[in-house]
């Protein structure tokens, strides 16, 4: 059984108490903590930059996991990196030269995830395997929290996960993620479920009957 790791969104948390919030779900068992950085300009939606990653980073006790969702991706990667991230991702539809982007993103340390919108086929990622430690499946278009699961990514997981053989490379879940959608992604191939209303908005995600983790809805 392959393990699964939750990686809350704080997009959806109290922003006026990230900190609280950042404890509450490690004392529930997450794995990762998921940290939705927009720019207003590759999505339709403004959040976080590198000083409130800084910020945040000496309340996680486990992995800040940085998806960047901005264009131009190279001038911000040294600051999300001194800022404290552990795994940098950032968009192929937001970076020409996505190889020297990546390759940037391991030069500081980081571990360098490459993201994929509903619409970009698995064409693109197939070079790029030796420079990639992740690789997410959006599973909505991104910008908001709360979306509709798009279903047809199922089938580019399974594909994914097959080219990737028995390569270190994590497959991530990005979007309307719920316990409903989180056993069929999981079936695909998945391995880390990134989950925002799911987890921070009341919602049904109980990992303690899914994949043995604790995390409930908050
Ligand atoms: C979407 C973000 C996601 C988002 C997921 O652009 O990348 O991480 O927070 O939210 P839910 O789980 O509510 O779909
Ligand atoms: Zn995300």
């Amino acid at each position: 059984d392959r393990n699964i790791k939750i990686a809350p969104s704080i997009l959806s948390a109290d922003f006026a108490n990230f900190g609280k919030e950042i404890e509450t779900i490690e004392a529930q068992g997450c794995d990762w903590v998921h940290v939705d950085v927009m720019d207003g300009h590759f999505v339709p939606n403004l959040t976080f930059g590198p000083p409130l990653c800084a910020a945040i980073r000496p309340h996680i006790k486990t992995v800040m996991d940085v998806h960047l969702m901005i264009e131009p991706v190279d001038p911000l990667v040294e600051a999300f990196a001194q800022a404290g991230s552990d795994i940098i991702t950032i968009h192929r539809e937001a970076s020409p030269h996505i190889h020297r982007s990546l390759q940037a993103i391991r030069a500081t340390g980081a571990k360098a995830g490459l993201a994929l919108n509903p619409g970009t086929g698995l064409d693109d990622v197939k070079y790029l395997l030796d420079m990639v430690d992740l690789v997410c499946i959006m599973t909505v278009n991104p910008g908001f929290g709360g979306q509709k699961f798009i279903h047809s990514q199922i089938e580019k997981i399974r594909e994914l996960r097959s080219m990737i053989g028995d390569r270190p490379i994590h497959i991530e879940i990005d979007g309307g993620v719920t316990s409903e959608t989180a056993p069929l992604v999981a079936e695909a191939g998945a391995d880390v479920l990134v989950a925002g209303s799911a987890i921070f908005n009341g919602g049904s995600v109980d990992q303690a009957d899914i994949y043995g983790h604790n995390i409930r809805a908050i």
